[in-house]
Parts: C-alpha cells; sequence; structure tokens
C-alpha cells in the first residue's frame, strides 16, 4: 500500500500534536508493511487555486501554477492508494495549508456536470483519487468539537466511498502534561490504528476509543489550562517558551498550589513512600497546608498535620520559584531564606515524587 502522509500544522521542535499522532500513525503503518511517505506542507511552496479553470480547458488535469504542487505533490497524490490529511483543528476545521492542498487538487475532476447514481449531479473523476484518511488534534476537550470538520470529510470524500478513517483527538494542547500512562495509551492506540489501517483498511471501534480517550475530567483540563495561560500571560511568554524556560503554572493559592501537587503525583515515582510533609508559607500566600503520602497515593489538605514527618517553612513566592527552577533551593536554604524541620532526607527524596511535564 502506497500511502502519502500530510502533516499541516506549522508548529514544530516536537510542539505539534498533529505530528505526534501522525508519526505513531506512520509508524504503525509501516510496521504493518505500507509504503508511507509524510510530506509537512509547511516546507512546501502551495500557492492558492486561483480559480481560472485552465485545468479544465487548457491544460486538461495539469493546474498552470508552477510550483511543489504542480512538481511534485499532485503527483504524489494521484500515485497513492491512500492519503493521510492531518490537521490541525483551527476555528472548528482544517487550517489553511490543509485546505489550500484540497483546492489544488481540482485538476482530479473533469468540469463536467453528470447525474450520479443516487440522483445527485457531479463532476466525473479525470483520475482514481486516493482513499482518504482524515487525522486532527485540538485544544478544546470534547467530542462534538470535530463535527463540522467530520462533517465536511464525509461530504468530500464519504459519499464516494474514499473515506476509511476520521481520527480525532481532543484535548490535544494538554494530552503530554497531565497524565503519561494515558498519553502512552493514546500513542499506543494510534500505531495500532496504523497497524489497522495497512492491514484491513479500517481502524477498529475499540482502537479508536482509545486513540480519542479523555486525558482527564473536562475540570481538571480548564482548571490546568487556565493556570497555565495565564502564568504565560504573566511571564510574557509563549508556550514554546513556557515549556523550555518555565515549565510549572504558577499558582496563587494555596488551593491552586494544592491542585498542581495533585496533577503532578506520580504513583508510579512514590512507590510505596509514606510521609506526611507540612508546608507553612508566609508573604504573597500565607496558611498552611500538607500532604499524605501512603503506598502511592497522595492526599492534599489545607492547615497543619496532626504529626507531620517534615515541615517546610518559606515566602509562598520564593518555593513557587524553587519549584519552577527559578531559584536554588540549597542557596535559599544556606541564605536563611527558607527552612526545614524533621526528616531532611524526606524533603529531598520528595521532588522525585513529581512528574508535571510542561504542556
Ligand atoms: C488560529 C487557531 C485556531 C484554533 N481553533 C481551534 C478550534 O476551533 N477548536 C479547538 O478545539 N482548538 C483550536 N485551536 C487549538 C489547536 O487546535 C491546538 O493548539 C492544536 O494542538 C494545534 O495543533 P498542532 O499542535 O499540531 O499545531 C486553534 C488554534 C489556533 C492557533
Amino acid at each position: 500500500m502506497k500511502v502519502l502522509a500530510l502533516n499541516s500544522s506549522l508548529r514544530q521542535d516536537g510542539e505539534s500534536r498533529t505530528e505526534l499522532m501522525l508519526t505513531h500513525l506512520v509508524k504503525g503503518m509501516r510496521d504493518a508493511g505500507a509504503e508511507v511517505e509524510v510530506v509537512n506542507l509547511r516546507e512546501k511552496e502551495i500557492n492558492y487555486c486561483m480559480g481560472c479553470f485552465s485545468c479544465d480547458t487548457i491544460t486538461p488535469g495539469q493546474c498552470i501554477i508552477q510550483d511543489d504542487m504542480s512538481r511534485e505533490l499532485y503527483p504524489k497524490w494521484l500515485a497513492s492508494d491512500l492519503c493521510i490529511y492531518a490537521t490541525p483543528l483551527f476555528h472548528w476545521t482544517m487550517n489553511a495549508p490543509m485546505k489550500a492542498f484540497i483546492e489544488r487538487t481540482w485538476p482530479v475532476m473533469q468540469p463536467f456536470f453528470v447525474k450520479s447514481d443516487n440522483g445527485r449531479w457531479v463532476h466525473p473523476p479525470r483520475h482514481e483519487s486516493p482513499k482518504a484518511v482524515v487525522l486532527s488534534v485540538a485544544g478544546f476537550s470534547e467530542d462534538w468539537i470535530f463535527a463540522s470538520l467530520s462533517n465536511y470529510a464525509n461530504f468530500l470524500w464519504g459519499r464516494n466511498g474514499k473515506l476509511v478513517a476520521e481520527i480525532y483527538r481532543p484535548g490535544a494542547m494538554f494530552m503530554t502534561s497531565l497524565d503519561p500512562e494515558k498519553l502512552a495509551d493514546i500513542l499506543g492506540a494510534t500505531e495500532q490504528a496504523g497497524r489497522e489501517l495497512a492491514m484491513e483498511n479500517r481502524v477498529l471501534p475499540e482502537t479508536l476509543a482509545r486513540a480519542q480517550q479523555p486525558v482527564a475530567d473536562l475540570e481538571t483540563v480548564a482548571k490546568a489550562a487556565n493556570m497555565f495561560w495565564q502564568t504565560c500571560i504573566d511571564e510574557g511568554v509563549n508556550p514554546k517558551a513556557f515549556n523550555e524556560r518555565i515549565r510549572i503554572p504558577r499558582p496563587h493559592s494555596l488551593e491552586d498550589y494544592l491542585f498542581l501537587m495533585q496533577l503532578a503525583f506520580s504513583a508510579k515515582n512514590a512507590g510505596d513512600a509514606k510521609a506526611i510533609v507540612q508546608f507553612e508559607f508566609t508573604g504573597e500566600v500565607t496558611g498552611d497546608c500538607h500532604i499524605v503520602v501512603d503506598n502511592g497515593k497522595m492526599q492534599t489538605n489545607i492547615g497543619k498535620a496532626a504529626q507531620p514527618n517534615a515541615i517546610f517553612r518559606a515566602p509562598f513566592e520564593l518555593w513557587m520559584d524553587i519549584a519552577s527552577g527559578k531559584a536554588n533551593a540549597i542557596q535559599m536554604f544556606m541564605a536563611g531564606k527558607c527552612s526545614a524541620e524533621g526528616d531532611l532526607p524526606l524533603l529531598m527524596r520528595m521532588s522525585q515524587w513529581f512528574g508535571l511535564s510542561p504542556s
């Protein structure tokens, strides 16, 4: 099976969730023996269709615009058995580079109007075109957000039996940061979808359900997302710079701090650790809270604990600087800006229980 896989995201350097999903889908397809070429549309010169209809009249089947589309991509597309259209969801549909590509496939049709078997009027094809898989990722977390794109895909490719599968990944912006185990399952299922496509020309419903599973409940995603965006705004950084330099959203209350702790807690990393750690904050946010870690589970509470194993005292904003790597914990202890009592080695180990990765 010859496959052309188009990626229309303009984000790169590991930022693009479209690319992440497509990479796994393609891996599965290649594992199952498909011959797949991946094309990043951002690297190609694809001008807009001008609507001149020269491809219908003067040069039938051939676009007169000289660019990468007419020279390279259109012939590749025609020669493929299957095309994967992988696009970020922009304004509830495919993004502009993908739409530009699709518009430039106009020469595949003849301009005449003919009545099809179902009584609808269509343009007759000039050539056989490849079957289609649509892959899309989005910021919002609910399934219905792909309704418009799906409607279009079904209109374009579904009516003539060319649409083989639709794979939609909601909540993609935060899929890499909230739950590493779910992320692994989602990406594993996407690879499995690739194998199924290559071997059976379809994706099983259970595979699709795994690839599209929620990463967290909607309230949790929204809260984490809002803290992330507020931190970006406060620090004057975009998501790329946040991931490189800041990494942890900045809380402004004890509740938000504990919410983040809960989100970042890794049962796997904590193992069989058992501890009660109390935080006593001054400054911007004054108050006490504590965490109770016991056999891979963590509870968080506002207020003091009855019998903490360790107590940590610091101005809230300083502790957030330490947590986000802006300040060095040891230097701050040496300078007397924060203090601790109780099981100090426990405090050193504690950081390993948390692994909030960038968005
Ligand atoms: C201009 C623009 C429009 C967007 N429109 C939507 C939208 O309609 N619905 C949605 O859920 N997310 C929307 N998003 C979020 C993107 O789908 C999300 O950031 C996705 O991860 C981008 O894909 P990429 O990471 O492969 O570039 C939009 C983002 C941008 C920049």
